[in-house]
């Protein structure tokens, strides 16, 4: 095992090196990367991606060991209780089955965020997605449990997954019915004014001028074979009018039930638009959140950290600054940046409300998905051409193999508690 471990620490350190040289290059035109192979040292061997601007990726393939060792270091101890800070740290490492894909097949109530789907020709990048869909996640102090189909559905007998937040928590909830697809019964996946839902009405967000309403956004309601139910609700900004008419709708929560919840992507940090910045609103709803609605419930709640998405801008800020106050408009953007500064003010905030609650807030678990998909910026749509028809590369959804791994520490923390 010390052996496997080492090995893999040269192939990480090798790793390293060219997501340092991918930063400096901030045009990666996702068409036209060719790929050619070479063997190094120990077994290392490696791919060269050139792109037509003509940067350079050099991925590194460790040689490859059993498959099922893959994320096991036998020194450590199972993932247990890792919600507490928000933090969880760790190491994404290339399966050593060089053609192994983080890939499910996705039932029609649950497609669109796959990145090898809907791009046009000549975005398709088969060189990036055979790299990126190899990755798999080694927490850096524990084992997390292997994802498990059987083994989440036993776990949810006569349970219900409720999502709300807005369409990063519909990703999670498309990657949760994807991976249980094979255990699912019946579905359905459509946007808010197609479904059956009664609630209809419009609610503003807060500090918003009355008249601009929150965004329904997306709804579904899986059935699995054994009773268990994934439903998701997801709307732009919280309103907690519209959060009690949608959980009148779904009847009496029970213990066994679990609500997942997040908002971010509609409270950027800056805003020039708004009087005051919407960070601020995010901070009340955020309050209301855990102590009127989640402290209160007797269903089991976590709280999604948010993402290290770019909202926009680098940094978090929203890019409708550059576009509004530059006349011949913002260059297309053709590949996602590693977020260079954090955004962790949103981790700080929820962390800074759990200790203001206190005891009460207490059952609040934090599921910790900010660092492991810190490093994963070629894993977003924007990566892979997509979300570019508004002259914006998408740089804020990431394709399902990495929010796959949300649901794989999902499964860790709520089937053993
Ligand atoms: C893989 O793990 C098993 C235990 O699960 C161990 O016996 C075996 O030696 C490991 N193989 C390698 C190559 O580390
Ligand atoms: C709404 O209800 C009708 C009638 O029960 C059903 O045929 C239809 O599939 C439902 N649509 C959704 C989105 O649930
Ligand atoms: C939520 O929406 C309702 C209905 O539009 C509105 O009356 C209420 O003021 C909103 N809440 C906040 C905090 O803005």
């Amino acid at each position: 095992m010390k052996q496997r471990r080492s090995l893999s620490h040269i192939a990480l350190a090798l790793l390293l090196c060219p997501l340092a040289l991918a930063r400096h290059h901030t045009r990666h035109p996702s068409g036209a990367a060719e790929a050619q192979g070479g063997q190094l040292s120990d077994g290392v061997t490696s791919t060269d991606l050139h792109y037509n601007d003509g940067s350079l990726l050099k991925e590194l393939h460790p040689p490859p060991t059993s498959p099922q060792n893959v994320t096991v270091d036998l020194n450590l101890p199972i993932c247990h209780d890792f919600g507490r800070t928000g933090k969880f740290t760790g190491q994404w490492v290339d399966h050593p089955d060089r053609n192994f894909r983080q890939h499910s097949a996705c039932p029609k109530w649950a497609h669109d965020f796959d990145c090898d789907t809907s791009a046009g020709p000549s975005d398709k990048n088969p060189a990036l997605l055979a790299s990126e869909y190899r990755k798999v996640f080694q927490p850096d102090e524990c084992n997390l449990r292997p994802w498990d189909t059987q083994g989440f559905d036993t776990c949810m007998k006569g349970r219900r997954i409720i999502f709300v937040g807005d369409s990063m928590t519909w990703q999670m909830y498309t990657s949760l019915a994807c991976l249980l697809a094979p255990v699912t019964e019946t579905g359905v996946g459509v946007t808010w004014e197609k479904s059956n839902t009664t609630v209809t009405g419009e609610y503003k967000g807060r500090e918003w001028n009355e008249g601009r309403h929150i965004m329904k956004q997306y709804w579904a309601q899986v059935k699995l074979k054994n009773g268990g139910e994934l439903i998701a609700r997801c709307f732009g900004r919280f309103n907690g009018t519209l959060w009690d008419d949608v959980f009148a709708e779904l009847g009496p929560l029970t213990e066994r039930d679990v609500i997942i919840v997040n908002f971010g992507a509609w409270y950027p940090r800056f805003n020039y638009y708004e009087i005051r910045t919407p960070f601020e609103a995010y901070k009340q709803d955020v309050r209301e959140i855990f102590m009127e609605k989640l402290a209160k419930s007797p269903a089991q709640t976590i709280w999604r950290i948010n993402s290290p998405s770019h909202f926009g801008g680098h940094t978090g800020t929203f890019t409708a600054i550059e576009q509004m106050l530059m006349p011949e408009g913002v260059p297309k953007r053709q590949h996602c940046d590693p977020v260079t500064v954090g955004e962790y003010w949103f981790r700080d905030a929820v962390l800074q409300t759990l200790k203001e609650c206190g005891e009460p807030c207490k059952k609040i678990k934090l599921l910790p998905v900010f660092d492991l998909s810190l490093a994963r910026h070629n894993s977003h749509h924007g990566s892979f051409g997509r979300g570019r028809d508004v002259d914006m590369t998408d740089c804020r959804h990431f394709c399902l193999n990495v929010i796959d791994w949300w649901n794989i520490l999902l499964y860790s923390m709520m089937c053993f508690p």
